[in-house]
């Protein structure tokens, strides 16, 4: 099915709630779609853009070219093997729906991506992370369409060039070139658990679970006993720090993280922690740490920011909201007024995570 649509609203497309519009929008339920559409007159040689949920995109004007949306659904195993579980999902599918589905089939991998707005085909795209985990842990290959070459192609996990939030698809190149379809991934049929990242063992530890594994917890000390971690005691855990630190763009536009957590040299960390001995930070290699975008935000001032109905999350600076009626423009100087001043404060410039549109 292929509906054409002129002068769309893109309201439904965005989760910062802007009533942007679309030249054309097209949506779309199969791979074969596509080159109907990319061979339509009112598509060829036209400039696009591929959205899911929006749940990562920041409309500032109207959008003068085609908005396209994946429609193709189907979560299907394709192959059982003794420790891993390879899994077949459309890019039209809910993220956080395949995470659901995984746990309640006893499938590893994604549980601390539990929540995470948007669909498999922006996943895929911007490797999207959260609590230790990213997308690229688990992906295997993804299926695109190539505009250029009217054909559909596999590219695997490493031809994919993940990295923090970025892949081959956010290039230049390849962004009016490739339109993501599916996704193969491959879920592992036990755990280890990834524990080790902000409140998650805390959150266990309060719901009476153990955090010993495996073999550690059948030698472990009775008094580390409680219950064994499950998937679904995991997915709860995620979902209710989710809860408790975001909002839900359903009543509060946003965009999750609106800054990327800024990567800087480990000898320049160490200077200012001489100033700023709270200062928190994850390691990333020998020579470079990343510290929390969010910390920067609070601790430079601009917890309670605003401009106009844009303003700063409270219980997570690194979000901006949408209040009411925020424009476009509102979000973007209040990014501005943060950059800056988290610039004079530590001499760090943070840079979008959301992509400006
Ligand atoms: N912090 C503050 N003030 C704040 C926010 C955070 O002091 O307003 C401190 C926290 O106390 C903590 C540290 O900063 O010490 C890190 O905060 P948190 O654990 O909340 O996570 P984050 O590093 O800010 C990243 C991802 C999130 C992901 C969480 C959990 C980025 C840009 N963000 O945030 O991803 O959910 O980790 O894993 O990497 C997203 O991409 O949209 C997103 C929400």
């Amino acid at each position: 099915m292929i509906k054409f649509t002129a002068d769309a609203s893109l309201r439904p497309f965005n989760t910062f709630g802007l009533d942007a519009k679309a030249d054309l929008l097209v949506e779309y339920t199969s791979e074969d779609d596509l080159s109907q559409i990319f061979h339509d007159a009112r598509v060829a040689g036209k400039p696009f853009l591929h959205v899911g949920q929006g749940s990562n995109l920041l409309f500032t004007g109207d959008y003068h070219g085609v908005v396209l949306h994946s429609g193709i659904r189907g979560i299907r195993p394709t192959s059982q093997g003794e420790d891993v579980v390879l899994l077949e999902c459309g890019a039209g599918e809910s993220w956080d729906g395949i995470c659901a589905w995984c746990v309640d089939h006893g499938f590893y991998g994604v549980e601390n991506l539990s929540g995470i707005p948007g669909e498999v085909g922006a996943a895929a795209v911007q490797n999207i992370g959260a609590y230790g985990v990213e997308f690229k842990d688990v992906a295997v290959a993804i299926s695109v369409y190539d505009v250029k070459a009217d054909k559909h192609v596999i590219v695997s996990v490493e031809e994919c060039q993940y990295g923090y939030r970025t892949s081959l698809f956010k290039q230049p190149d390849y962004k009016q070139r490739f339109i993501v379809t599916g996704a193969l991934l491959g879920m592992a049929r036990k755990a280890p658990f990834m524990l080790d990242y902000g409140n998650i063992k805390a959150a266990l530890l309060e719901r009476g679970f153990t955090l010993l594994q495996g073999a550690d917890r059948k030698r472990g000390d009775r008094s580390m006993r409680g219950k064994p971690i499950t998937l679904h005691a995991m997915r709860d855990a995620i979902l209710s720090l989710r809860d408790s630190k975001l909002p839900d763009p359903k009543v509060l536009g946003n965009a999750g993280s609106f800054f990327k957590n800024p990567v800087i040299e480990r000898s320049r960390y160490e200077e200012l922690l001489a100033a700023h001995p709270d200062m928190p930070k994850y390691d990333v290699d020998e020579t470079h740490v990343k510290v929390p975008a969010g910390w920067l935000i609070e601790h430079a001032g601009c917890r309670n920011r605003s401009v106009g109905d844009a303003c700063v999350y409270p219980q997570q600076c690194l979000v901006i909201v949408n209040r009411g009626h925020a424009s476009a423009d509102e979000i973007v100087q209040l990014s501005r007024l943060i950059v800056e001043t988290v610039n004079e404060r530590y001499a760090i410039r943070l840079e979008p995570e959301v992509n400006f549109i």
